[in-house]
């Protein structure tokens, strides 16, 4: 018979000591379970207990343990995911049919984590974004990559624009003031400008992207440029233009731009929305920062290795950039010394970093906890019926367009 398995907590003992400790739950005892789900998540800690709402805290394992057990499987939660190949992650992975993991405290399914997890099926994305598993390697393997496309997309889109106007308004040099006990209005005015007639660009005009152009409308804009390989819609170009010559009385301000160069050179403000795959892995290197205007903006909430670290802190601290923001690393949880924490222009005002938090809104988690349980819901049938748009590899290929350009 199959009996209601309990919860046990223990403490990994196969990590180095460091706070805080990892945590790791399992389904216990286990009877009739027809494999293992490994799902990896932070720490809730007290945060988890203040709010129950916080989803993706490994106190509340998405809410869908009791899910998972009901269809027999055993589910291991942990937040011990680093170094590989010591940590918890990759104790069961090697017997895991399933990984459940969130990109903004990534599990990296490597390519050698995939070698040594032979019963591996399918790898679920808690949010948007599955960079952090070997794609090419899933696809020899003919293991499914699915995300909840979309759950978080609005987040991140208000996300760009809180990260713009705190640039471009030099609100961290007012703040900072305002905290500080003191009252310099030159010492912040002089860096601080109008969003208003200013040319934006985005790199990927993809859900977030074409969310953060509507959203730009608002503040009347001079132009707007996207660079992409797949074409915005007509209507969706259109409904811009609309909505712009209905708030602002301008016509026509949404461009794409073919070479990425001439987008960057014309733009004040520099904003990436497109995947991590190879042909963005380390785009914004010192030779495309050197097109772009002197004293832009660039905004990054799509993935931290798109940028080459070292050389955005160099422009920030050169002042040809005016200033970085946006909440992702190419290391997550960046490491203490990385460049991005401690980068800034000669005023201290140009480093616009959080952790990876544009995501996962209290809404957010919502929606990315629910769609994952869909996901699962899909594999437990064995209809294999997930949304379409859910799907990044699947059978050995690419799912979608969005991960590169291929065959
Ligand atoms: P999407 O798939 O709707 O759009 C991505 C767009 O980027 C597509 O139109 C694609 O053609 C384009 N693209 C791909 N490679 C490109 C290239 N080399 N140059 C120009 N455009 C390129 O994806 P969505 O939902 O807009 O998300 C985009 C990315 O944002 C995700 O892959 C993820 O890395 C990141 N993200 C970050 C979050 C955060 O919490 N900071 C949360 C959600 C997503």
């Amino acid at each position: 018979m199959f009996r209601v398995p309990q919860l046990t907590a223990r403490v990994s003992r196969m990590a180095p000591l460091r706070a805080p400790m990892p945590r790791t739950f399992s389904t216990s005892p286990i009877t009739m379970a027809n494999g293992k789900v490994l799902l990896v998540l932070y720490e809730g800690g007290k945060h988890a207990k203040e709010q129950k709402r916080l989803l993706a805290g490994i106190e509340n394992e998405l809410g869908i343990r009791k899910y998972i057990e009901s269809k027999g499987y055993e589910l291991v939660s942990t937040t011990d995911k680093d170094p590989e190949p010591t940590s918890t992650v990759d104790k069961h992975l090697k017997d895991a049919e399933i990984v459940i993991t969130t990109p903004f405290y990534p599990a990296y399914i490597t390519k050698s984590r995939i070698a040594n997890a032979p019963n591996l099926k399918l790898a679920v994305t808690a949010g948007v974004g599955s960079d952090h598993v070997d794609l090419n390697a899933a696809n020899q393997k003919k293991i499914t990559v699915a995300e909840v496309t979309g759950s978080n997309v609005v987040s991140v889109a208000e996300h760009v624009l809180a990260t713009i106007l705190v640039l471009v308004r030099n609100y961290n040099g007012g703040h900072r003031q305002a905290v500080n006990g003191e009252w310099d209005i030159a010492g912040v005015a002089k860096n601080e400008y109008d969003l208003e007639d200013k040319v934006i660009s985005t790199v990927g005009a993809g859900r977030i992207g074409y969310r953060v152009l509507e959203r730009l409308i608002a503040f009347n804009p001079k132009k707007l440029l996207y660079y992409d390989y797949q074409d915005l819609p007509a209507e969706a170009i259109k409904k811009l233009n609309d909505a712009s010559k209905l708030f602002n009385g301008k016509d026509d301000i949404v461009q794409r731009v073919e070479k990425l160069e001439d987008m960057v050179s014309q733009s004040d403000v520099v904003t990436i929305n497109a995947p991590l795959h190879e042909g963005t892995r380390g785009l914004f290197n010192k030779d495309l920062i050197s097109h772009m205007k002197d004293g832009a903006y660039l905004v990054n909430t799509a993935r931290g290795a798109i940028c080459v670290a070292e050389d955005v802190a160099d422009a920030v601290k050169s002042g040809k950039l005016r200033g970085y923001g946006g909440d992702v690393w190419d290391k997550q949880p960046a490491p203490k010394d990385h460049p991005w924490r401690s980068m800034n222009n000669k005023d201290q005002t140009g480093n616009a970093m959080t952790v990876h938090i544009s995501g996962t809104s209290l809404d957010a988690q919502e929606r990315y906890a629910q769609g994952v349980k869909s996901i699962l819901e899909s594999y437990f049938s064995k209809k294999f019926d997930y949304r379409p748009q859910d799907v990044i590899v699947k059978d050995g290929e690419y799912a979608t367009r969005a991960y590169g350009q291929r065959k």
